[in-house]
């Protein structure tokens, strides 16, 4: 594997800050970021999403101790946690839980993990809708079955780390976010159906286009109450129309005749939600035809049509958000934008004229400066691999 001077340093940080404490020689495990193009909140309906992971990882550096104690530092953040395997307990500090959920799920399952020690840090912002959560909890998955070799495969640690999120974090995420940490490839996106976990890699050579995520640095903080209502709406509309049709279990299996019918007079609100879903697993089967095509322009046109509705029916967004994408939408060089991941804060994800960059970066941050108030930040992000040993 290939790694570049950026991964060496922050590599080099973790390993020197694990020997000072620990003067052990550990293993690190690098775990990336996701962007995802489009098929947003269609993973938990059992549709397709098109993410892939990103440069921005987290470095977890891990020994394992003859203990059941875990001695966990967040060199970002200068918190530590101690704890014990066997008493796992919600932490206040909150970032442990992404770990213990991922021990508890393991431990379930029969596997003898014992304790640890472990330093991590990395480059993926919190809170920026770009899945530091899943790049912890794939971090710990994969460092643990390393250390005590639990043979496990990786689409398993893909569900015991979504699994970790939905019963210990307690929000109830789909798979899209750990399997783009695990299954990354570089320079592909992973067109993944989230009904058979079937997938497939496709190649995305946009010769003279970047990716740009524009962090509105709004934190979700609503994210994961919303989350889980949303998900609630679109289990409702499952229900309204199941029961005149017991083949439909997940709004996968729903088309717009059925929400017409059955939903729209007995919930508007559902029906808005739930159609925003089946029109939006619809748009992403249409993008990965366009993309066959080298269509990019028609691409693009469908971001902002999935940002449309995340804003006006999904009602996921928020007004920073809307501003960014409302920002660029007229600009010749921005072929797609729309607002990324769960939503009510994070990023937005631009496809970009190479070129136009640098002076779209310096033209939105003033803009953003003087209509919100509030300071952007930018990323160029490239496609990288999944989460790997690096050492
Ligand atoms: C969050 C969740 C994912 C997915 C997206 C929305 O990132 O973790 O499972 O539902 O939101 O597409």
């Amino acid at each position: 594997m290939i790694i570049t001077d950026k991964e060496t340093s922050l590599v080099s940080q973790v390993t020197e800050k694990f020997n000072d404490l620990f003067a052990e020689d550990p293993l690190v495990i690098r775990s990336p970021g996701r962007v995802n193009l489009i098929g947003e909140h269609t993973d938990y309906n059992h549709g397709f999403v098109l993410p892939a992971a990103i440069d921005k990882a987290i470095y977890m550096a891990i020994t394992r101790r003859d203990d059941n104690e875990l001695h966990i530092v967040s060199s970002d953040l200068d918190h530590s946690y101690r704890g014990k395997v066997n008493q796992l307990e919600p932490s206040s500090l909150q970032w442990p839980d992404y770990i213990l959920g991922v021990i508890q799920q393991l431990r379930k399952d029969g596997h003898a993990v014992g304790g640890f020690n472990c330093v991590f840090g990395g480059e993926i912002p919190l809170g920026a809708g770009l899945s530091s959560s899943a790049a912890l909890e794939c971090a710990t998955a994969y460092s643990l079955n390393e250390i005590y070799g639990l043979g496990l495969d990786t689409l398993t640690m893909v569900k015991l780390s979504q699994k970790a999120e939905n019963e210990f974090v307690g929000v109830q995420c789909g798979i899209m976010d750990q399997f783009a940490s695990m299954f990354g490839k570089k320079d592909h996106v992973i067109r993944l159906d989230c009904r058979s976990l079937e997938y497939e890699y496709v190649p995305f050579n946009m010769d003279g286009i970047g990716i740009v995520l524009f962090d509105s640095n709004v934190k979700h903080s609503l994210a994961s109450s919303e989350y889980n209502t949303r998900r609630r709406q679109c289990e409702a509309g499952v229900r309204m129309i199941g029961s005149h049709r017991p083949e439909v279990h997940r709004l996968r299996d729903v088309n717009m005749e059925m929400l017409d019918e059955w939903v729209a007079p007995a919930d508007p609100l559902v029906y808005q939600r739930c159609r925003y879903v089946v029109k939006e697993n619809e748009r992403l089967l249409a993008a990965c035809d366009d993309l066959q095509r080298d269509d990019i322009s028609s691409f693009g046109e469908r971001m902002f049509e999935t940002h449309e509705g995340l804003s006006r029916q999904y009602e996921v967004s928020c007004v920073e958000l809307d501003f960014l994408v409302d920002h660029v939408r007229d600009n010749p060089a921005v072929l797609g934008a729309r607002m990324m991941g769960g939503g009510f804060g994070g990023c937005t994800i631009n496809l970009v004229r190479t070129e136009a960059i640098g002076e779209l970066v310096a033209q939105t941050s003033a803009a953003y400066a003087k209509g919100m108030k509030k300071e952007l930040k930018a990323y160029v992000s490239t496609i990288e691999n999944g989460t790997s040993l690096v050492r």
